[in-house]
């Protein structure tokens, strides 16, 4: 029978989920499809219903519903628990609809197809401390990432995903900024990387060392102020179209069991964004 899936936001016609799994779809000679419905907050309760009564095999969630969904499931993976937000919704054989994170695990999957597994000891900095850091932090650590410090602007939100982590420190953006040259990879998580320019970056980046790993999770613009500024400084940069590409594929893989070619779909989406 044909499989069918979805993404449920608010906005949603942007998404480039459908066309993605769509396109895996007719690669893999996947007889499913996969469409975006727009819910708004207030429906939140009754889409998720209809979703189940309707069949769905799975689908994607994403702003502003990865935290409110979680108590409309029948199950939740122990990693989501843990971040507090569900991406990926998958139908188990029993019929229960079971919430995963992928967000997370698809970041380190971008981060180790551009500069491989050989990190895993290096000091990491994790600037911002909102939804996208926190299962970030949870990924990096269950992949095997210990060196883990946490800058932001309201130290406090830091201090609590470190206590969550059981790992990890917890720094002002001054005292990051003092001190970035003691890092190697640094991930910006906050919405500084989304501004075309007009914002400035919440911190200097006069101590970037040298031979540093730049990672952003903003994909449009492919290039963000801090990915440039970090280029500048001789950084082996990498933007958030692979984390998306990732979270996508592993979602995929819980749907169908295999993963999708995700470097033709990463060429084919920086052809596009450019
Ligand atoms: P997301 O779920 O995408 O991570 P979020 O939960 O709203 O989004 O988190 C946004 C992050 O960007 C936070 O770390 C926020 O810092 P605060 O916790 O201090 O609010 C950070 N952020 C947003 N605007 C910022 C700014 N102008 N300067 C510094 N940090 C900023």
């Amino acid at each position: 029978m044909k499989k069918w899936f979805a993404v449920i936001g608010d906005p949603i016609s942007h998404s480039k989920s459908p066309a993605m799994h769509n396109a895996w779809y007719t690669e893999m000679d996947v007889d499913a499809t996969y469409i975006p419905i727009r819910v708004e907050p207030a429906n939140l309760r009754k889409a998720v219903a209809s979703l189940k009564l309707l069949g769905a095999s799975g689908w994607n969630v994403t702003i502003p519903h990865k935290e409110a969904i979680i108590p409309l499931l029948d199950e939740l993976d122990e990693q989501a628990a843990k971040m507090g937000a569900v991406n990926t919704v998958v139908k188990m054989a029993d019929g229960k609809y079971k919430g995963y994170n992928t967000d997370g695990a698809g970041f380190v999957r971008s981060l180790e197809d551009a500069v491989g597994t050989v990190h895993r000891d290096k000091p990491i900095l994790l600037i911002g401390a909102g939804g996208a850091a926190r299962g970030i932090a949870f990924a990096l650590l269950a992949g095997g990432y210990r060196n883990i410090t946490i800058a932001n602007r309201t130290v406090m939100k830091a201090e609590a995903i470190c206590e969550e982590l059981g790992t990890g420190q917890a720094v002002s953006l001054v005292e990051a900024e003092n001190k970035l040259n003691q890092f190697a990879i640094f991930i910006q998580t906050t919405p500084a990387g989304m501004a075309n320019g007009t914002l400035n970056l919440p911190f200097s980046l006069e101590k970037f060392p040298q031979d540093a790993i730049a990672a952003d999770i903003v994909y449009n613009p492919l290039m963000t102020p801090f990915l440039q500024a970090a280029e500048e400084k001789g950084a082996t940069i990498i933007n958030g179209l692979g984390m998306f590409v990732h979270q996508g594929a592993i979602a995929y893989n819980y749907w169908l069991g295999h993963y999708p070619n995700t470097s033709n779909t990463i060429i084919e989406l920086t052809a596009q964004l450019k």
